[in-house]
């Protein structure tokens, strides 16, 4: 059965970066005879958690829009890649809004107990992020939210592919390396015949 890699685009934009990024991943991944998905959120209406904590009861949440339909999707995937720009030094508010939604994922593990994934999945997922200064701490947010989120949706986390110095909407197109890198690491995370890496491989480029 073929590799299911699902990349999440979530930066409100046209002709955007990391979007750009992303869809080099995919193809990358599709090289190596990945099935592939290609969802943006900007297309989609996924509200902010509420923090009705009605999933510490119920496993899910009661907030319908197009969450339920993504939520299925991502736990269905092998592969995840997910595509942010820097605002604020974080994750943009659409990235924020879909990562929070997956409180219930967390209440469906860590509060009632109930398995989420099969176990013995082989599931692992890339971060790719793009932000328009230059500051070394520019990602850190990001790593340990992605850490996180990936943990709950019970993904290893393979790879970072980290951006920075570029602003203007599809400006990364003049960036041969990152485009390839994303291609490469894009291959590499579809691949089954290795194992998952035990700390992500981060790939860094200005
Ligand atoms: C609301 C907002 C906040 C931003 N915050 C940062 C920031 O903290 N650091 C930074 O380097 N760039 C920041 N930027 C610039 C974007 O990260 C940059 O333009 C990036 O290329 C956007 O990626 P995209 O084209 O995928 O949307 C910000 C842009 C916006 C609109």
């Amino acid at each position: 059965m073929n590799v299911k890699v699902l990349g999440i685009s979530t930066s409100p934009r046209q002709n955007s970066n990391s979007d750009l990024l992303l869809c080099q991943a995919l193809a990358g991944a599709e090289s190596a005879g990945a099935e592939i998905e290609y969802i943006r959120l900007r297309d989609l209406d996924i509200a902010p958690c509420i923090e009705c904590n009605s999933c510490y009861k119920r496993g899910a949440c009661v907030v319908e829009d197009d969450y339920q339909m993504l939520s299925s999707k991502m736990l269905e995937a092998d592969r995840l890649i997910f595509a942010t720009p820097i605002f604020f030094m974080t994750v943009c508010a659409q990235a924020k809004a879909l990562i929070d939604r997956c409180q219930c994922l967390w209440a469906h593990k860590y509060v009632l107990k109930k398995p989420l994934i099969t176990t013995g999945r082989d599931r692992r997922a890339m971060v790719i992020a793009v932000g328009g200064t230059k500051s070394k701490k520019m990602f850190d947010s990001i790593r340990l939210t992605a850490k996180y989120f990936l943990d709950v949706l019970e993904m290893n986390y393979a790879a970072n592919l980290f951006v920075n110095k570029i602003d203007d909407p599809g400006r990364i197109k003049q960036h041969p390396s990152a485009m390839n890198e994303a291609f490469r690491l894009g291959r590499e995370l579809a691949a089954t015949d290795v194992p998952p890496p035990e700390k992500p491989v981060s790939v860094e480029l200005v």
